[in-house]
């Protein structure tokens, strides 16, 4: 799905059956119990939160319902620059999900500000240049946390992948770039000297690492 001239119909499958896969293995559920619900709950007001890289996305969308199920005032943003993820996103936008066809310097130059920053299986496509430009971006674009996750290297991970995603890949990509993408990520002490200071590389769940660090559009 990364080749701009990739099967269309094939891509757009593939956006819709990332709302399923996420939810199988990007631990959302519990990053959201353990961080981004207390983060809005001690706001004590209307916050806003940005999926930076959003893909189709089903993060952002699956978070705003988790929040508005909570009882949480949040605007949530999903930017993408591929206009290929927007189109897929707009799909799923609703009332207090938006969607912008921007990433991260637009963002910036646009003097957007948020309470609290994410990203899922973003920093594996970039190279190390792009990853440290993708991680200053969002701390400048947050006055609170910034929550990088994303797929944990592993060889048991991969075979289980390989398993796993036979009954979900038919007519998508989702089997080949799955792959790709486990090859490709990082283990958390990588991640983390990758990153560097301040970001500190959690393990929240099995074949998991979680970025975190305190954006700094305040200071
Ligand atoms: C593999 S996709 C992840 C999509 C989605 N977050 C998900 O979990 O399915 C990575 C996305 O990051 C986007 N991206 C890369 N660099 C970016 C940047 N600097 N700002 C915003 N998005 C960026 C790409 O356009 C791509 O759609």
């Amino acid at each position: 799905m990364d080749d701009p001239d990739c099967d269309p119909r094939a891509l757009a499958a593939t956006y819709r059956r990332f709302g399923l896969v996420n939810r199988l293995v990007s631990a959302w559920g519990h990053v959201y119990r353990s961080r981004v619900r207390p983060e809005l709950r001690a706001l004590g007001r209307p916050a806003r939160v940005l999926d930076l890289g959003c893909g189709g996305g089903d993060v952002v969308v699956r978070l705003a319902t988790l929040a508005a199920r909570d009882g949480l005032d949040v605007e949530w943003v999903g930017a993408d620059p591929d206009p290929r993820a927007f189109e897929a996103a707009r799909e799923r936008e609703r009332p207090g999900v938006r969607f912008v066809a921007q990433g991260s310097r637009a963002l910036i130059d646009a003097g957007e500000c948020f309470d609290l920053v994410l990203s899922n299986h973003v920093l594996h496509h970039l190279d190390a240049g792009a990853l440290q430009q993708f991680a200053d971006d969002s701390l400048t674009l947050s006055r609170g946390p910034v929550l990088h996750a994303d797929i944990a290297r592993g060889r048991l991970a991969y075979a289980l992948y390989a398993v796993g995603i036979a009954p979900l890949s038919a007519g998508t990509f989702l089997r080949v770039d799955g792959l790709r993408s486990i090859r490709r990520s990082h283990r958390a002490p990588e991640l983390a000297e990758a990153l560097g200071s301040p970001w500190r590389v959690e393990t929240p769940a099995p074949f998991r690492v979680l970025a975190v660090a305190r954006g700094r559009a305040d200071a």
